[in-house]
């Protein structure tokens, strides 16, 4: 039997599980997705060994451990220092990052898009910034804090925190902090957010389990918005394809991964 598992801190609540396992029962495959709950990071590979997966995926803290740890890495996981999705090739461990590609195949319903604000500067961002980045589109950093915006200055991002930052014009609007996650708080100070959306088409809020003040606010603005379910989907879809060597098609993924999805 395939064994596939998700790696992070927690994962109780992951929906991983659920969706790898519709398509592998829907595919009558002989395989399995588990969750692995892993607090020490230096402990992901031996895990990964000891389980004998074929595959994994990487949440929350570890994304960035795993890319240290991985015997290869490829794609755009390189420029962005992050891996999300694990699989065996032989006796090596590969590292890819799904999430990049993910965000990019969720944003496909809006329209064109000159240049995005990103607020934060965690994994996420970083994910995102590279492939927005990879398409040319011009991408601006606003973080509370500088201490995690050095990655995006080696890599020609603007970058500027909550004191620096002087307004501008942006298409896209897109929340990769956990600022309304588990509270009603917004990402940066709302008059300025207020500002920010009077001049922008598109807000995306990488949260997915619930509408947060950032996405209401952005609604009352009239922007077109999304929240981080597709984004979710179809890095389940790109790492499910990884695992079985790309051999099955992405449309045939996300049609059965979808409806258990929107349960
Ligand atoms: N939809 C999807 O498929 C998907 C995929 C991946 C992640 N996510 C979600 O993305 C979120 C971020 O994950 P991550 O791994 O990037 O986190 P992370 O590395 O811990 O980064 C969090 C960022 O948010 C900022 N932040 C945290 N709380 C804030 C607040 N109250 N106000 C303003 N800024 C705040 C931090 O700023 P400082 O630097 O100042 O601390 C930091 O820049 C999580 O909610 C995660 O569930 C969704």
């Amino acid at each position: 039997m395939l064994l596939f598992s998700i790696f992070g801190y927690p994962v109780a609540h992951s929906i991983s599980p659920r969706l790898h396992n519709s398509v592998i029962n829907a595919l009558k495959l002989d395989g399995c997705y588990i969750r692995t709950p892993i607090m020490h990071a230096e402990t992901l590979m031996q895990t990964f060994r000891t389980l004998q997966l074929e595959g994994a995926n990487v949440t929350v803290p570890h994304k960035e451990s795993a890319f240290a740890q991985c015997d290869e890495v490829r794609g755009i996981a390189q420029k962005i220092g992050a891996v999300n999705t694990l699989v065996r090739e032989g006796n090596r461990i590969i590292g890819y990052n799904t999430d990049a590609e993910g965000f990019y195949e969720a944003i496909q319903s809006f329209g064109y898009i000159r240049n995005a604000l990103i607020l934060g500067a965690g994994g996420t961002a970083k994910a995102i910034a590279t492939i927005l980045k990879e398409y040319a589109i011009d991408v601006t950093i606003l973080n509370r804090s500088a201490s995690r915006l050095a990655f995006f200055e080696t890599q020609g991002f603007t970058c500027k925190t909550w004191e620096t930052f002087e307004e501008g014009k942006y298409d896209l609007i897109i929340n990769t902090t956990s600022a309304g996650l588990k509270d009603e708080e917004y990402p940066c100070d709302t008059a300025l957010l207020k500002n920010i959306f009077q001049n922008a088409k598109y807000a995306f809020d990488v949260i997915y389990n619930k509408p947060t003040p950032f996405l209401k606010l952005a609604q009352a603005y009239h922007l077109t918005c999304k929240d981080g379910k597709e984004m979710l989907l179809y890095q389940g879809v790109l790492a499910f394809n990884l695992f079985f060597s790309n051999h099955y098609d992405l449309k045939t993924i996300e049609s059965l991964m979808r409806p258990v999805f929107d349960l």
